[in-house]
C-alpha cells in the first residue's frame, strides 16, 4: 500500500504563459492499494467514484503504458484542491495516478517517464511539471519530449492564493483568448517573463513589481473573475508586489514581501468578496511517495 502526496500548483506565473509554474504548499493525498480484482474509488464526491476519475484513468494509463499488469486497485483521495479553480487539481490527479501505478509495478519508471505520461495526458507540461519536481519550473516541448527547468524562489517571498467561489474551465479559459498576437505583445511578454524570473530569484522587489505584467492571457481572462478589480486595488493599496492569475482562474495568487500586507489584504477583502484566502508557501518538494502499513 502506498501514500502518494502531490502539491497543487499555479501555472503561468505573470508572464510565462504555458511554460512557468509554481508548486504551493497545498497537498492532495493518496493511497492506492493493490486489491483481487476491480476498482474502488473512495473519499471523493460519488459522482467521481467510477472508472472515469481522472486519477484512475492516469493510473490505467501508466500501467498501459508499459505493458503492466495489476489485478485490482482501492485508491482513497484526501484532496481538498479546489476543482477547476487555476490551482492545477487535474494535474494532481493524474501525477498521483500515474506515481501510484508506478509504485504498485515496483518503480520501474524514472522521475522523467512519469513526467512524459503525465504531460501526454495533461496535454501541457506546466502543471504537471512542478507537481512532480517542485518548486518554481520552467516548461516546455521539444520535439515530442517535455523538458523542465528549475528555478529559485527567494524565501523573503510570501503567497496568497485567493479563490473565489467561481469555477472556470481551461477549455473555457483558452476560447477567450485570441488566435493571434502582435509582434509588440510577444516582445512585451518575452522581456516580462525573463525579469520576472530573475525578480523571483533575487527578491527584488522594485524588478518583480515592474516585471509582473502579461499580455497573453491575464488581459482577457480577468473579465471572467468579477473579484480580479477589487483585489486589484487592495493589492496596491497594502503594497503587494505582484498580482497573477493562477493557471487560466479563477483562483489569483498575491505575492508580497511581507505576510501583514497579505494579511490585511485578507481582511479587507472579505468584507466585500465571497473568497477563501490561503496563505502558502513555495512547495520544494513534488510528488512524495512512500510505502505505508
Ligand atoms: N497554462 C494553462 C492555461 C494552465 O493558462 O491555460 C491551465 O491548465
Amino acid at each position: 500500500m502506498f501514500l502518494v502526496s502531490v502539491p497543487a500548483t499555479s501555472a503561468n506565473v505573470g508572464a510565462g504563459f504555458d511554460c512557468l509554474g509554481l508548486a504551493l504548499s497545498m497537498r492532495g493525498n493518496f493511497i492506492f492499494r493493490q486489491i483481487d480484482q476491480g476498482v474502488s474509488i473512495k473519499g471523493c464526491d460519488k459522482s467521481y467514484c467510477n472508472e472515469d476519475n481522472l486519477v484512475y484513468v492516469a493510473f490505467k494509463k501508466t500501467v498501459e503504458s508499459i505493458q503492466g499488469s495489476i489485478s485490482g486497485v482501492e485508491i482513497t483521495i484526501d484532496c481538498n484542491i479546489p476543482l477547476q479553480r487555476g490551482l492545477g487539481s487535474s494535474a494532481v490527479c493524474i501525477v498521483a495516478g500515474c506515481v501510484g501505478a508506478n509504485a504498485l509495478l515496483g518503480f520501474p519508471l524514472s522521475l522523467d517517464d512519469i513526467f512524459a505520461i503525465c504531460t501526454e495526458i495533461e496535454g501541457h507540461p506546466d502543471n504537471v511539471s512542478p507537481a512532480i519536481f517542485g518548486g518554481l519550473t520552467l516548461s516546455f516541448m521539444s520535439n515530442g519530449t517535455p523538458i523542465t527547468i528549475p528555478y529559485e524562489v527567494h524565501p523573503s517571498l510570501h503567497f496568497m492564493a485567493v479563490v473565489p467561489k467561481t469555477t472556470i474551465s481551461t477549455k473555457e479559459a483558452r476560447a477567450i483568448l485570441p488566435k493571434q498576437l502582435s509582434y509588440e505583445d510577444a516582445v512585451f511578454n518575452i522581456g516580462h517573463c525573463a525579469g520576472f524570473l530573475r525578480g523571483l530569484e533575487t527578491g527584488n522587489p522594485d524588478l518583480i513589481k515592474i516585471s509582473c505584467g502579461d499580455r497573453l492571457h491575464e488581459p482577457y481572462r480577468k473579465q471572467l473573475i468579477p473579484e480580479y478589480e477589487p483585489l486589484h486595488k487592495l493589492c496596491q493599496q497594502f503594497h503587494a508586489l505582484a498580482l497573477l492569475i493562477s493557471g487560466s482562474g479563477s483562483t489569483m495568487l498575491v505575492i508580497s514581501d511581507t505576510s501583514h500586507s497579505l494579511e490585511q489584504i485578507k481582511q479587507k477583502l472579505s468584507l466585500t468578496c465571497d473568497v477563501t484566502c490561503h496563505l502558502l508557501s513555495v512547495e520544494q518538494k513534488g510528488v512524495i511517495v512512500k510505502e505505508v502499513i
